[in-house]
């Protein structure tokens, strides 16, 4: 992902990407890199920083930001619910902008709003997310969202199913049932350009931020 949205920010034309962070030493053409988010702050002096790396990483990456109040774009996902809890408050006191979302396609961002939306006629639902075998969370960040999107409205317990298979990207069922019939939504993304728009929309909504939004549906649509 990191290497997407490098690839995408260079051919985007109102935005500079001044450098890259990887511990591990890897090489991106045309990018400056940096082994430590720190060394690359210092050297680039960016005006946002764009996080798709581990939950670990994320939480260090988080804490460096908010200490310079420097805005952050966020796709890293296995945050816990305490974390989150946390950093909303944390950015919210100090209006620190931050965008921290489990998926950036916009397809899947409506696939959640309508699960939302059916979850208030339905008294079941369960959800089956499939990704690739080398996604290290599960459930994935996005079954977690929709989850809490759908329990606004739909009171029962709601299981999260996850699959990982080589062969897959970041794919979602959302299954609601009632006597007799069944409802499914289903999103999939094939490859990992679905998610640039959303990140450039967030980037371009970033300095408007005050605080943590989580989701890109409170970007994307007013009445959320
Ligand atoms: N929000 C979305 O739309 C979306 C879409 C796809 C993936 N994701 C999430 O984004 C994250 C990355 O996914 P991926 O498929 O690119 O994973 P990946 O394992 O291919 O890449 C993670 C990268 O992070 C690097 N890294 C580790 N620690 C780092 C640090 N401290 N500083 C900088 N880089 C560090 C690793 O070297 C690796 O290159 C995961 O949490 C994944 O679930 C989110």
């Amino acid at each position: 992902m990191g290497s997407e949205v490098c690839r995408t920010i260079q051919s985007t034309q109102d935005l500079i990407l001044v450098g890259g962070v990887d511990p591990y030493g890897q090489k991106l053409s045309g990018v400056k890199m940096f082994s430590d988010l720190n060394a690359a702050l210092e050297a680039t002096n960016p005006d946002v920083v764009v996080d798709f790396t581990t939950a670990q990483a994320l939480r260090s990456n988080l804490e460096i930001c908010y200490q310079r109040g420097l805005p952050m774009v966020v796709g890293t996902t296995g945050l816990s619910q305490e974390d989150l809890q946390t950093w909303q408050k944390k950015a919210d006191d100090k209006k620190w902008p931050v965008i921290i979302a489990p998926n950036f396609a916009i397809g899947a961002v409506l696939m959640m709003k309508y699960a939302k939306e059916a979850a208030a006629f339905f008294s079941k639902a369960e959800i089956i997310e499939y990704h690739n075998e080398h996604k290290l969370d599960a459930p994935s960040g996005t079954a977690l969202k929709t989850k809490e999107m759908m329990r606004e409205t739909l009171a029962g317990e709601i299981q999260i199913h996850s699959v990982r298979l080589p062969g897959l990207v970041a794919h979602q069922e959302v299954i609601l049932g009632l006597p007799g019939q069944t409802l499914t939504i289903r999103h999939d993304s094939v490859d990992r350009s679905s998610f640039m728009p959303g990140v450039l929309l967030a980037l371009s909504k970033i300095r408007e931020t005050e605080g943590l939004v989580y989701g890109l549906e409170h970007i994307l649509f007013a009445d959320i």
